[in-house]
C-alpha cells in the first residue's frame, strides 16, 4: 500500500521518478496519492467534485453553509483561519464571506507556491479588508508559523484526513495542534463510514472521470519519469475494504506486461495492482478518538440530513 500519508516528503517532490521507483519495486506495487495532483489531475479531480455520485464536496459545502453562526465559537472577535492544504480558498471563503466572520486573517498552508499566489490575489480583491498570509509549506510536517494572536482556528476541510491512514492522521493533528499553540480551535469535514453502495459509484463513476483521474497518474509518469506505460494496458478499480474501514483505489494490470521506468524494467503479471489511494470512512466515534489521541477534544459535530458527512468542532488543550 501507499505510504501511511499518501503524500510525496518535502525532500523528494522534485523527484517523480525516484518516488515511482520506490513504490513500483515494493511488494506490493503502490504510488503515493499526491502523485495525482499534475495540472490534468487537479482538472479532473475538480471534475469529480461535481460528479452526482461524488456526493462529498456539495455535502460538505451544504453542511458548512447550513450551520451558520454556530460554526464560531463564542467570544471570537479578531481571529486568524488557519487552512492546512488551502490553495483553493472556496470552502473557507463559506467563512470568510459570513457578514459576521470574526476573521482577520487568513493563513493559508500548501505546498504549490504559484496555486497560492492565484489564491492571496483572487482574495486581495475581494476581500481587501482580510489579511492573506500564504505559507509554503508541506503542511504534514510540524510548522513554526507567525504569531497569530490569541484566537485561532485550523481548518482541514474536503475528508482529506480520509486519505491519511489513522497513525498520520493522529501524527498531522498533533503537528497542527502544536502549530497552531494553546488553546486553539480546529474545524474538520471528514466523509463517514456507510454502505458501499453509496461508497463504490462515489470512486467509480458512470462518467469515468475517476478512472480517467487514477490513469493520469501513469500519464504523469510517462511525461516526468521516462516511463512507457501503456494506459490501455491498465485500468481502475476501486474496492471497499470493510475491515480497515476504507475505499482503495487501483490499477490493475491486464496482462502480463514490462514497461520502462527510468531506464528500469518494471514487470507486471496480469491482474496484478499498483495501490494509489486509501479513503477512509470513520464513524464520528473513531475521528472523536482519533483527535483526542492528537490532544484534541470534540466540542461539537454536525452531519448532514442523511449522515453522509461530518463537520467536527475541535479545541486543543
Ligand atoms: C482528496 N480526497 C479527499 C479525495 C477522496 O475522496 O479521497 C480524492 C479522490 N480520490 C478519488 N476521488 C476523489
Amino acid at each position: 500500500m501507499p505510504n501511511d500519508t499518501g503524500f510525496v516528503p518535502q525532500d523528494a517532490r522534485a523527484d517523480v521518478l525516484e518516488i515511482a521507483l520506490a513504490g513500483l519495486t515494493a511488494s506490493p506495487k503502490t504510488l503515493p496519492a499526491m502523485l495525482f495532483y499534475d495540472d490534468e489531475g487537479c482538472r479532473l479531480f475538480y471534475e469529480i467534485t461535481r460528479l452526482p455520485e461524488y456526493y462529498l464536496t456539495r455535502t460538505e459545502t451544504a453542511l458548512l453553509t447550513s450551520i451558520g453562526p454556530a460554526l464560531v465559537p463564542d467570544g471570537f472577535g479578531d481571529a486568524v483561519l488557519v487552512e492546512f492544504g488551502g490553495s483553493d480558498e472556496t470552502k473557507a471563503r463559506i467563512l470568510l464571506d459570513r457578514p459576521d466572520s470574526p476573521f482577520k486573517t487568513y493563513v493559508s498552508i500548501d505546498v504549490a507556491a504559484p496555486a497560492l499566489t492565484a489564491m492571496r490575489d483572487r482574495l486581495g480583491e475581494s476581500h481587501p479588508d482580510l489579511a492573506v498570509v500564504p505559507i509554503v509549506a508541506d503542511f504534514m510536517q510540524p510548522l513554526r508559523l507567525p504569531p497569530l494572536g490569541a484566537q485561532r482556528m485550523g481548518f482541514f476541510p474536503g475528508s482529506t484526513i480520509g486519505n491519511l491512514d489513522p497513525a498520520a492522521a493522529i501524527r498531522f493533528l498533533a503537528a497542527a495542534r502544536d502549530s497552531l499553540g494553546a488553546d486553539a480551535w480546529f474545524l474538520l469535514g471528514a466523509d463517514l463510514r456507510k454502505s458501499p453502495k453509496i461508497l463504490l459509484p462515489a470512486y467509480n463513476d458512470a462518467a469515468g472521470v475517476t478512472a480517467a483521474f487514477n490513469l493520469n497518474l501513469l500519464r504523469r509518469l510517462n511525461r516526468e519519469a521516462d516511463a512507457n506505460f501503456d494506459l490501455g494496458a491498465f485500468r481502475h478499480e476501486a474496492v471497499w475494504k470493510d475491515g480497515d474501514s476504507r475505499i482503495e483505489m487501483h490499477l490493475i494490470s491486464s496482462r502480463d506486461q514490462a514497461v520502462r521506468l527510468g531506464g528500469r524494467t518494471i514487470r507486471f503479471a496480469e491482474a496484478e495492482s499498483i495501490h494509489t489511494e486509501n479513503s477512509y470512512k470513520h464513524t464520528p466515534d473513531r475521528i472523536v478518538e482519533i483527535a483526542a489521541r492528537a490532544g484534541w477534544e470534540m466540542q461539537r459535530i454536525w452531519k448532514d440530513h442523511a449522515g453522509l458527512f461530518g463537520v467536527f468542532l475541535l479545541r486543543g488543550g
